[in-house]
């Protein structure tokens, strides 16, 4: 497999057929001849894998496979696939990703990586001695839920801390726990299966549930990377003007609940895609997401973006939850997954966290240079004429005088584009 250092040049990939893609990926070592078969002859997940993944399987549902070249995070270069049904996502994210690879790259940092579980009591008649009993209690509440999953512990991992607290009518037990490479929902959940019954003897109340908290806020990541200016625009000035109003645009996003959540759904564009071709559990992420947007009791963007006018750039930060995984669940089961993991070159669960966030902002980047200079559609429109133009059967050598000309015609469909196909060829000939 070519390493991350190694120096690939990216140019026209978009242009090429998805065989052509494949052919290049092989050809660069960055799939092997099986992972390239499997993709030219779409064998992707099989009735019999599917049918151990979940209940009830009458068959397998596709979804677009992309690949996004050349995100630079941390000195690292990545090629990262998407699993997307949105057209533009891509599109979006690749020119994110030159950019910012351009400017230096993004800068990431694992603040810890840890899971969280609770056990909620109720019915407790001594709230304040039984949130004592149970902190005093720590040291044989973590051993017990080691002996739970034995497994962990061995690969370094475990129960790690116990807190209480009391919250209206309940006494709610949360345990941290290092899950290593795993997401570790089931050790999590069995863990806390196991604390219940001492911790209803511990305080003399009920359990009303043990389970894991998708709000996983022992498992921040941020990202952060500086745009040179020059990037968006040559002009000096209108770069300047792009940049407050981008500025603009992610302070908009904190104080209006209406644009932070469209805000957020593009930064999860990204996220989502990653997730997916990963075989992580998108919901888990999108759920703690969710909930870390709203941490201080007002949901806001979870970016932001500053105009840096001393260092003439623009600087985007992105902190989240994102308790990802690499081993574990459907990942080792999902053929089309392996190839995303090799194709990423096998990240640690912390560096897979800090690819999927970098996304994340990469995506954001793009949706509000788009919203605060051209407009949106103006990139979806473009993209739809590129491939209408392809449809009408246009080379590569026609699109410059096609796609224009497409764009500017009263009805933007097949028909217009295969007239204007003609007309430039008869003009040639
Ligand atoms: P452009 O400047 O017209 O692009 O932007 P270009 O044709 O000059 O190409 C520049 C580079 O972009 C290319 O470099 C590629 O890297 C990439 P090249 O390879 O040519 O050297 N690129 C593509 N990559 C793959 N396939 C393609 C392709 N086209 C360009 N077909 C672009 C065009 C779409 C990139 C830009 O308009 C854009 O970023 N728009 C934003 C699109 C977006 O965010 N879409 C998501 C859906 S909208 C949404 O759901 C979220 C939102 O509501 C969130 C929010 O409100 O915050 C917007």
């Amino acid at each position: 497999m070519v390493n991350q250092m190694t120096k690939l040049n990216w140019a026209g990939f978009s242009k090429k057929s998805p065989e052509e893609r494949i052919a290049f990926l092989e050809n660069h070592q960055l799939l092997n001849p099986e992972e390239q078969e499997a993709l030219a002859q779409h064998q992707v997940l099989s009735l019999e894998i599917a049918n151990q993944m979940a209940e009830n399987v009458i068959g397998t549902h596709s979804l677009p496979l992309a690949l996004v070249p050349d995100f630079l995070i941390d000195g690292k270069n990545y090629q990262v696939t998407f699993v997307t049904e949105e057209p533009s996502v891509v599109a979006a994210a690749s020119f994110a990703a030159k950019i910012i690879k351009r400017s230096g790259g993004f800068q990431t940092r694992v603040h810890d990586r840890k899971m969280i579980g609770q056990v909620a009591l109720f019915d407790v008649p001594d709230k304040e001695q039984a949130v004592q009993n149970i902190l005093q209690k720590s040291a044989s509440l973590l051993s017990l839920a080691n002996e739970a999953h034995p497994s962990i512990v061995k690969r370094g991992g475990g129960a790690r801390e116990v807190k209480a607290e009391i919250k209206d009518n309940f006494i709610i037990v949360y345990l941290t726990v290092d899950t290593q490479e795993a997401m570790g929902a089931n050790m999590v959940n069995t863990m806390m299966e196991a604390l219940a019954p001492t911790l209803e003897e511990v305080s003399g109340g009920q359990s009303l549930m043990a389970i894991l908290s998708n709000y996983a806020t022992e498992s921040l990541v941020t990202a952060e990377c500086a745009v040179d200016l020059r990037f968006l625009s040559r002009k000096q000035e209108e770069a300047h003007y792009l940049a407050r109003k981008m500025e603009l645009a992610s302070q908009l996003a904190q104080i209006d609940p209406y644009r932070a959540s469209t805000h957020n759904k593009g930064i999860f564009n990204g996220i989502d895609a990653l997730v997916m071709a990963t075989g992580n559990d998108w919901r888990a992420i999108e759920a703690g997401c969710h909930a870390y947007a709203c941490q201080d009791g007002q949901y806001r963007g979870l970016s932001t973006w500053t105009f840096d006018e001393a260092e003439h750039c623009l600087r985007g930060s992105l902190t989240l939850p994102m308790p990802i995984a690499t081993k574990g669940g459907s990942i080792g089961l999902n053929p089309t997954v392996q190839i995303a993991h090799d194709l990423l070159g096998h990240p640690s669960a912390r560096e897979l966290a800090s690819i999927i966030t970098s996304v994340g902002l990469a995506q954001n980047f793009a949706a509000l240079k788009a919203l605060t200079s051209t407009g949106i559609q103006a990139g979806h429109m473009k993209l739809q004429a590129k491939s209408l133009a392809l449809l009408a059967g246009a080379r590569e050598t026609e699109l410059g005088q096609l796609v224009p000309q497409l764009l500017h015609a009263k009805h933007l469909n097949l028909e217009t584009a295969q007239a204007i196909l003609q007309d430039l060829r008869n003009h040639k000939n």
